[in-house]
């Protein structure tokens, strides 16, 4: 049994998620692969993991290539989704409108892994928008009343769970 753990990834949120996923998956014959620097081939797999961090609404541009060339192979695995992102209210719609639908109808797991807005590895731009991110969450638990600063973090225990997914998705190959 051939697993592909694909991703995207800018700063390195969701390969420390995907690094944990692989450790879960400890046993398994294993491939992950970086779409920004490897593009793999998703027929030599028995089963596929996809997916990656949002930035501007978007996937990176590594993994929307990936999904708009290899979309029919896609289908025909057992798959499975996640992505990272820093709003983290915004999770599900990413999930839905960021995934194609024929492959999210397919899809045996679909589960969203956190995110950060970690400032030290982003360039100039990249901080300002951090900060204002990072902002406003903070004032508007202010606003809220009682200050409990919640800023997003990586969800180990949703990283785990996809590994339990994928270890009853190959029982059943
Ligand atoms: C320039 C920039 C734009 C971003 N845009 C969004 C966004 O539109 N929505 C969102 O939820 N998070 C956004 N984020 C947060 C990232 O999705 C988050 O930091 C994620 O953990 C990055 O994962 P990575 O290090 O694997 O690339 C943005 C972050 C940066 C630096």
């Amino acid at each position: 049994m051939k697993l592909l753990i694909a991703y995207s990834t800018k700063h390195g949120t969701t390969a420390a998620c995907v690094e944990r996923l692989t450790r879960a998956l400890r046993g398994m014959e294993v491939h992950t692969a970086r779409l920004e620097t490897e593009t793999p081939n998703v027929r030599e797999y028995d089963l596929v993991l996809l997916g990656g961090s949002v930035y501007f609404g978007r996937f990176r541009p590594a993994l929307r290539q990936f999904l708009k060339e290899n979309e029919a192979a896609l289908c025909e695995k057992p798959l499975g989704l996640f992505w990272c992102c820093g709003r983290t209210e915004d999770h599900e719609y990413y999930g839905e409108k960021l995934f194609p639908r024929s492959l999210r109808e397919r899809a045996f797991a679909q589960i969203f892994f956190g995110g950060t807005l970690r400032i030290r590895e982003a360039g100039l731009w990249e901080r300002i928008l951090l900060h204002s991110m990072r902002s406003a969450i903070l004032e508007s638990e202010i606003n809220d009343g009682e200050y409990t600063p919640t800023l997003p973090t990586v969800l180990p225990e949703s990283v785990d769970m996809m590994a339990t997914y994928v270890r009853e998705a190959a029982r059943r190959l």
